[in-house]
């Protein structure tokens, strides 16, 4: 087939959604068109090759089982969940940047009341957090719901330990701020760990070499009506894995002070801790909910 052959094809392929009444799945459909046939005219694969591309997304769609979300991780590591985040980025002053959910998420979290340990009991070293959640730039949000989730200290989440039961959680919880705006809660100081490479996307980062570390983190969740749901990391400071994160989802105004502090100093909730202990102090501003159309 010559050029001007697989050029009439493409036009055909984007003749052929032309007529869809939706003029966003119109632009979904004929965009995907377009890019992807100028991603074959320039990778030219074989048959075997595209073949085997194909076998690669059905392990990947079969990968995702129960809480397991192998699509969100390929995403991530083609660095299109943070180009989605990128082009959404529309925020007003005050409000926190976002960043990538991650295919780690399990919704409905434990109901936890403030104060919380969401560590309960795991080895760490403890790890004190507080903050106000305020819409952008203003008044505190009374009632924010808050979930937060992260690794343990040994890099895992509890859905990838077979120590945790199906229906059971760790570092997992979700918090209802006071009528101040403020949350707090105890955890354990996060480490940096692996995106999980034991599915396809680890095969593809494995065959290229690709890093695979995360640098340490603590997830966020946050809903209240009339704002859009803020998805985020705060990051460790000082973290040696910053500059090199597997899923491009770093940025400077996300990276926050986990201050360390001795043994017997009293955290912000009055109670002693026996050991070293960190303290993360991190306001959240939340971006106003676009007003529906009329
Ligand atoms: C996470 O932060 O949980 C995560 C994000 C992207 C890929 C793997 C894990
Ligand atoms: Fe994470």
């Amino acid at each position: 087939m010559q050029n001007s052959d697989a050029d009439r094809l493409t036009d055909a392929v984007i003749e052929a959604f032309g007529d869809t009444p939706d003029p966003r799945l119109r632009q979904f459909t004929t965009g995907l068109v377009r890019h992807l046939h100028a991603y074959v005219k320039d990778v030219k694969p074989t048959f075997d090759e595209w073949m085997r591309a194909i076998q690669f997304l059905t392990r990947v769609g079969q990968a995702c089982v129960g809480a397991r979300q192998e699509f969100i991780l390929l995403s991530d590591v083609l660095g299109v969940s943070m180009l989605v985040d990128t082009v959404n980025h529309d925020l007003p002053d005050g409000a926190t940047e976002t960043t990538v959910l991650g295919p780690v998420y399990v919704d409905n979290p434990p109901i936890m009341p403030l104060g919380a340990d969401i560590a309960d009991g795991l080895e760490g070293e403890p790890l004190y957090v507080e903050g106000v959640v305020r819409a952008a730039g203003g008044a505190p949000v009374a009632g924010a719901e808050i979930d937060v989730w992260q690794a343990d200290e040994a890099g895992l989440y509890d859905i990838q330990k077979p120590s945790v039961g199906e229906g059971e959680s760790e570092l997992r919880a979700r918090f209802f701020a006071d009528p101040n705006g403020r949350f707090w809660f105890r955890s354990i100081l996060p480490k940096f760990y692996s995106i999980p490479v034991d599915g396809p996307v680890g095969e593809l980062v494995r065959a290229t070499k690709r890093g695979t570390i995360r640098p340490a983190h603590v997830h966020f969740m946050i809903s209240a009506p009339g704002f859009e749901r803020l998805i985020t990391h705060v990051f460790v400071k000082g973290d040696p894995h910053l500059d090199d994160d597997a899923v491009f989802a770093v940025k400077p105004s996300l990276i926050g002070e986990f201050v360390p502090k001795p043994a017997g100093a009293a955290a912000p909730d009055g109670r002693e801790m026996k050991a070293p202990w960190r303290l993360l102090s991190y306001d959240f501003g939340l971006k106003p909910a676009a007003a529906k159309a009329a």
